[in-house]
């Protein structure tokens, strides 16, 4: 293979996914998509707790598909990790890398020793008295928790490069560059996974709001098991079939489709009151789109109820579609069917071109 590529790994609740891109002139390949399953619990609420299953995995998919490299970019997103806007005294770069845990230990609610940091600037504005202040989002993850996946990693036999926040990662899988030129794009990205779900308000591929819910389709099959009195693959089958707003024939899927339709519904009102949340900060543009991503988002009604509630309109995202496709060894339909759940790996394999 020619030129430059990277390997975005996406540790999830329900398998381990990984892309290979390769970076051309002007152009980006995808080379390589696997996936693999993970026994439940071995990623609890977005954080790695059994490194040892979570490197099986890995290693079965580096054994499956063949990476033409054992380096990769990986992310995090959980409670352990904050983003928050904040305003900075203006300095050079390299200055405000070197100074970054000074600056902004007041902004976090651990101690700076035990965060790994990072800064993203969006704007720079006038301050008191004509001194300059750079507006930004901070980042700021637990140092423990990122070790963990780290440790998941090398115990696959691989090494990290980079360790990018997954919301950042949606937002450049999503984002058009085909738009870069007509006007600001303000898009809701939501990736609906199987316990975290990433929101994130982007304006023209930067990124302006991110929020991380501890949310997703497993909540929905375990409602329905739980009321259902039924096991979890039952569930997860009869969740499939109903999907949120359906008319259900016979009893037990009458009342399923009820458990559906409640924890559904309170789904939505989550990903709405983040929205709300951003629309009431100052600045704050109006939403034009909501891309929808990640298996979560394959629920049956979502996306339709998703609009109806917001007033915006909904779209199932393609990370794949500016993408050329080598020699993946998947058919097309089968491109197609995992294109949607590819936003992370994806955009964390983009983050070594930026
Ligand atoms: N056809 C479908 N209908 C409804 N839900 C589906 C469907 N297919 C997959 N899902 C749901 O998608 C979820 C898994 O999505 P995904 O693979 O994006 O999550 P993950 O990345 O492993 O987890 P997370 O991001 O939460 O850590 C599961 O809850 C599953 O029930
Ligand atoms: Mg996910």
């Amino acid at each position: 293979m020619a030129g430059r590529s990277a390997i975005g790994l996406d540790i999830g609740t329900s398998g381990v996914r990984a892309a290979e891109l390769s970076f051309g002139k002007g152009r980006v390949t995808l080379e390589k998509f696997g996936q693999v399953a993970l026994r439940s619990g071995a990623v609890r609420d977005g954080e790695v707790v059994d490194s040892d299953a979570v490197a099986a995995a890995i290693k079965q998919l580096w054994a499956h598909t063949k990476f033409s490299s054992k380096k990769v970019i990986i992310g995090v997103a959980n409670q352990k990790v904050i983003v928050r806007q904040v305003d900075l005294p203006w300095m050079p770069a390299d200055e405000l890398k070197s100074s970054l845990a000074f600056q902004v230990q007041d902004f976090l609610p651990m101690p700076v020793e035990q965060a790994v940091l990072d800064f993203h600037p969006l704007e720079e504005l006038a301050g008191e008295g004509g001194s300059r202040v750079l507006r930004g989002l901070l980042v700021a993850a637990s140092r423990d928790m990122v070790n963990g996946s780290i440790e998941a990693v090398r115990k696959a036999g691989l090494s990290t490069t980079m360790v990018d926040l997954t919301p950042f990662a949606v937002v450049r899988s999503l984002s058009d560059p085909d738009h870069l030129g007509m006007g600001t794009q303000v898009e809701a990205l939501v990736d609906v996974g199987a316990k975290v779900t990433n929101i994130v308000v982007h304006e023209s591929g930067v990124p302006r709001f991110v929020r991380i819910l501890l949310m997703g389709g497993q909540d929905v099959t375990d409602a329905v098991a739980d009321r259902m009195g039924i096991p979890h693959e039952q569930a997860e089958a009869m969740k499939q079939q109903l999907g949120i707003g359906v008319q259900a024939d016979g009893m037990d899927a009458q009342a399923a489709s009820r458990v559906v339709e409640a924890v559904g519904a309170a789904f939505v009102d989550e990903i709405r009151g983040s929205l709300d949340y951003y629309l009431a900060s100052s600045g704050s543009a109006p939403i034009s789109k909501l891309v929808l991503t990640g298996g979560g988002a394959r629920l049956g009604g979502l996306a339709q109820r998703l609009q109806v509630t917001t007033r915006v309109p909904v779209e199932i995202g393609s990370p794949m579609h500016g993408l050329q496709v080598g020699k993946t060894g998947l058919s097309p339909e089968q491109i197609a069917f995992v294109d949607p759940l590819a936003a992370v790996p994806v955009g964390l394999a983009l983050g070594a071109a930026s």
